[in-house]
């Protein structure tokens, strides 16, 4: 294969494309829709969030700095598959507060970068939590100063990415009826030092620093019929609607267990009501943290694959045909970084299979749940909060590729805004590498490729430009 590059062009990987690639790129090139942006539309094959986005819907995961920068076909699946992300402990007070008086934003800065040059929104996640807190804070915050920090941080922090943020939790976890205190709140460190006004505080603050992000209470174990819990978290949500405190919409976890089945359907119809009662107060809900824990089925992989993926649908057949749940984020896409390994190790050992794809980035049965209620649910009306699928930010560095058949050649252009480690590179349908185009460092500007595809099969391509910092993809029908 021959490629005529500007600069050092790095070791050529030649793949053998099967016979039933090519039918399934053929197969592909067929469904694609033209409409779609580039970087969402990897072989006319959308993700989950292509599916959501058609019924005016969102789908995303949470995710990390360590795992976009160190995997790539973790980061090609999740830009594939998602339209927002949700830094798992980027935003997190132990990440972003050293000190009581600096603040690290390096990390929070790289997914924000990143999310922006890849087309995602972003969720920011926590401003006002009781766990994920600094070392320093217990000895440092009292009821006297804990309302000034509170506020300054959100100020700070929801100030600095003013306008890039889809929803902020503003307040997580606040309810634990256990704890016997007032309106079954929480025995947290925030309500220690200020009792209940520090939820009303986080939102004001929140919605001062930055007017257009839809804020949300986030909260988790309201499936299952404990009416003690969700009675206070709605009466939670009305006493701060009647305050005229600005808040949006309801984030509900849905960290579920497929051993817990029958205990669901049992409870549907319960779970449903509260999410209508969430309804009526005019708040819109996010399914934030979806996941399925597998512990408690037997260890076979099919067994484990169809239990979670049943528990999804079920899942599913009640939030989504509810019209006020607007999107859906599961916490994490892939197994291979699902937390649920250090927090619910099963008991074999085995590693766990809670999320959308498999460790290789192979879609299960719990995506092809998502997919069908995505197909299947009734399209949201235009929501007074915005969904990101029209808010979505083109990428910053344009890739083009422009075949010419007469020659078997295809022009690959791309323009960087700042000079970039860069690697170009084609792929399967499968995501395999057929060939690596350059690995350099380039200057800001346009750069230009010329790729010799005589040797190729014909059939479709994804041509991937990725840096650190981000991840944009073209699809390239070769023919001859
Ligand atoms: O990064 C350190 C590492 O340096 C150290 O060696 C290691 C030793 O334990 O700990 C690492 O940090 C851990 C971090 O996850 C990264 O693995 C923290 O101890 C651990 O507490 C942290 O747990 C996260 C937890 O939130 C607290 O931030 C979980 O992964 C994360 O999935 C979990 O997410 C929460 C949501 O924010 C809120 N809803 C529930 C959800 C699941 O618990």
């Amino acid at each position: 294969m021959k490629v005529a590059a500007e600069t050092a062009v790095g070791t050529s990987i030649c793949a053998i494309l099967a016979e039933d690639v090519f039918a399934m790129a053929v197969q592909h090139a067929f469904e694609a829709d033209s409409s779609k942006a580039s970087t969402h539309a990897a072989f006319g094959l959308d993700g989950l969030h292509g599916e959501a986005a058609k019924k005016k819907m969102f789908f995303g995961s949470a995710t990390s700095e360590d795992r976009i920068i160190s995997d790539i076909p973790y980061r090609t699946a999740l830009v594939k598959e998602c339209g927002i992300i949700v830094p798992e402990y980027e935003m997190k007070w132990d990440i972003m507060r050293p000190s009581a008086t600096t603040y690290n934003f390096a990390d929070a800065d790289f997914m924000i970068n990143f999310a922006r040059q890849n087309g995602l929104a972003v969720r920011g996640h926590t401003l006002c939590w009781h766990r994920a807190l600094p070392s320093w804070f217990a000895s440092t915050v009292n009821s006297r100063n804990a309302a000034q920090f509170l506020t300054e941080h959100i100020a700070t922090v929801c100030g600095r990415y003013k306008g890039r943020i889809h929803s902020w939790d503003v307040v997580n976890e606040a309810i634990e009826p256990t704890d016997r205190q007032t309106n079954g709140l929480r025995n947290s460190p925030w309500f220690q030092l200020l009792g209940e006004s520090y939820i009303e505080t986080a939102f004001r603050a929140a919605h001062q620093a930055d007017p257009a992000a839809i804020l949300v209470y986030n909260e988790y174990g309201v499936e299952f019929d404990d009416t003690i819990r969700t009675d206070a978290i709605v009466n939670l949500l009305r006493r701060l609607k009647a305050r005229n405190v600005p808040l949006h919409a309801l984030g509900v976890q849905g960290h579920i267990r497929a051993a817990d089945k029958a205990k669901f359907a049992a409870n549907m119809q319960r779970f449903r009501t509260f999410l209508r009662e969430v309804a009526t107060l005019g708040l819109s809900i996010i399914i934030t943290e979806l996941d399925c824990d597998d512990t408690g089925l037997a260890s076979s992989i099919t067994t484990r694959d169809e239990g979670v993926g049943g528990m999804y649908g079920d899942y599913c057949s009640v939030v989504m045909n509810e019209p006020a749940v607007i999107g859906i984020i599961t916490w994490g896409l892939t197994d291979k970084y699902t937390a649920l390994n250090s927090t619910n190790p099963r008991s074999d050992r085995l590693p766990q299979r809670p999320l959308p794809l498999d460790a290789n980035m192979v879609r299960k049965n719990a995506w092809y749940a998502l997919e069908y209620w995505f197909k299947n649910t009734m399209q949201r009306p235009r929501q007074t909060i915005t969904s990101v699928a029209e808010e979505r930010v083109a990428p910053i560095q344009r890739l083009r590729c422009i075949p010419n058949t007469q020659q078997s050649e295809c022009e690959i252009q791309f323009t960087l805004e700042r000079s970039e480690d860069v690697l170009l590179r084609l792929v399967d349908v499968r995501g395999q590498d057929v060939q690596i185009l350059a690995q350099a460092r380039f200057e800001a500007g346009e750069h230009r490729f010329m790729l010799n595809y005589a040797a190729f099969p014909i059939g479709t391509y994804l041509c991937i430009l990725q840096s650190p910092s981000f991840l944009v993809s073209e699809k390239i029908l070769l023919q001859k």
